[in-house]
């Protein structure tokens, strides 16, 4: 992808489902039931399109409906296996384990393995599943899993894993009697999630908060469900915004569900607000730099993290940045570097010193955000930032360029 400088950005624009972060997980709970379940506002990505080879591999059917819509039919017989060429390719395939172990009895999902923002454990989900008296056996790249009957248990996170807690609550809604999920994660896509288990009959209290409980029931039923707007998104617009300066308007969203994000903007200069249906978001003066420490939610979410990095190396001012969720996740810095960004990076923290423009030069994103903040940091950077490796992005996001340059950057293929 090629980036010239641009802006100031103005306009409004739709801000697309949330397919990776929440579509994904309510595809794989849908598994749940047997039926047929109806889901919309979920906006084409690459990973979609791994998590609905996933669920055609166990033995749903899968049909579109429209161009963010789609049916999935979990009435035939499932085979409760997710292959290993599937799985390497996303580790949110690891979503159907819990579902397919709740409803089958039986689940055998290959290991994902590592990726570029570090390492990635899954030893919250395993433990869980095992409390909830499942047989877990790890051996050649697989997880084997079963249990004649899952069991509520009182389980407590070590750390609030979205994962893990997405995984235990899809298990816990079929098991007999109660479990409670403490150190839960909080994340608006857990809500979202829940929302739509409870639709299907499930009995689940407490979401978004860190205690979660569910009162088992003997089966669901399919629901339709239409997916959250997209937090991370609407996030890189509004720092795009901040970097190019400007005026403007985001649809389908909600500022509550990136807080932290609004108010460290806040304190960088800009103006955001809420509005009736989205956000509103102005930048007049170069950005002043702060400090940023990644946290879960709601604290300011490691997947704003690259964006808010850029946007500091174009800041006035120092800021310092601590990635607490992630342990690699700081590495795509070196890829700022190439374009003159001012950043020392020691393990999880960096620090960024500001300059009033970069200098674009050829770039690598390394995963999905990556991308991204490199091309939010090509529209303040002299000449061209050509992006290689720009699939990473196309994971993630339906629709960046598109709507980057509705808002008035210069982002084209190269
Ligand atoms: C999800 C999101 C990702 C986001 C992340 C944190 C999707 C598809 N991905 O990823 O975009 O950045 O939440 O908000 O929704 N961990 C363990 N053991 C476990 C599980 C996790 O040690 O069993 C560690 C991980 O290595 C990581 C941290 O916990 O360091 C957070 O991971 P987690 O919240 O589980 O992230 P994901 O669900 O993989």
């Amino acid at each position: 992808m090629r980036v010239r400088p641009a802006g100031p950005l103005r306009g409004t624009v739709k801000v697309s489902g949330a397919t990776k972060n929440s579509g994904l997980k309510q595809l794989a709970a849908a598994l749940l039931a047997s039926g047929v379940t109806h889901v919309r506002n979920l906006p084409r990505v690459r990973d979609l399109d791994v998590m609905l080879d996933v669920l055609r591999a166990v033995g749903a059917t899968v049909q579109w409906t429209g161009d963010e819509e789609l049916t999935i039919d979990t009435s035939g017989q499932l085979q409760p296996e997710a292959p290993y060429e599937l799985v390497r390719q996303m580790r949110a395939s690891i979503n159907v384990l819990g579902p397919l172990l709740a409803r089958c009895g039986e689940a055998r999902v290959a290991l994902p393995g590592g990726d570029n923002i570090g390492s990635r454990r899954l030893d919250m989900h395993f433990r869980g599943l095992e409390a909830m008296g499942a047989e877990l056996t790890v051996e050649h790249g697989f997880v084997d899993a079963r249990c004649n009957a899952l069991c509520g248990a009182r389980i407590v996170l070590e750390f609030p894993s979205v994962g893990a807690t997405e995984n235990l609550l899809t298990a816990a809604v079929l098991a007999k009697g109660e479990t409670v999920i403490e150190n839960a994660a909080r994340e608006p896509e857990i809500t979202d999630l829940t929302a739509f288990l409870n639709r299907m009959g499930a009995h689940v209290l407490g979401a978004g908060t860190s205690t979660i409980t569910v009162e088992g029931v003997d089966e669901l039923v399919a629901a339709d469900t239409e997916i959250m707007g997209d937090r991370i998104e609407a996030g890189t617009f509004l720092m795009a915004c901040g970097i190019a300066g400007g005026e403007i308007n985001l649809t389908g969203v909600r500022l509550e569900h990136l807080e932290m994000v609004g108010v460290k903007l806040g304190d960088m200069g800009m103006r955001v607000s809420p509005t009736p249906d989205g956000i509103w978001a102005q930048a007049v003066e170069p950005l002043q730099a702060v400090d940023i420490a990644t946290l879960p939610y709601p604290g300011f979410a490691t997947d704003f993290m690259p964006m808010a990095v850029a946007a500091l190396a174009l800041s006035e001012g120092t800021g310092i940045v601590t990635e607490n969720v992630f342990d690699n996740r700081l590495a795509f810095v070196e890829e700022l570097a190439r374009m003159g960004a001012d950043i020392r990076r020691e393990g999880r923290h960096a620090v960024v010193r500001g300059r009033p423009r970069l200098s674009g030069a050829p770039v690598r994103a390394f995963d999905v955000r990556a991308g991204a903040a490199l091309a939010l940091a090509g529209m303040k950077a002299d000449g061209e930032t050509v992006i290689d490796d720009w699939f990473h992005v196309e994971r993630g996001y339906p629709n960046l360029v598109g709507a980057l340059s509705t808002l008035g950057a210069d982002i084209t293929p190269a």
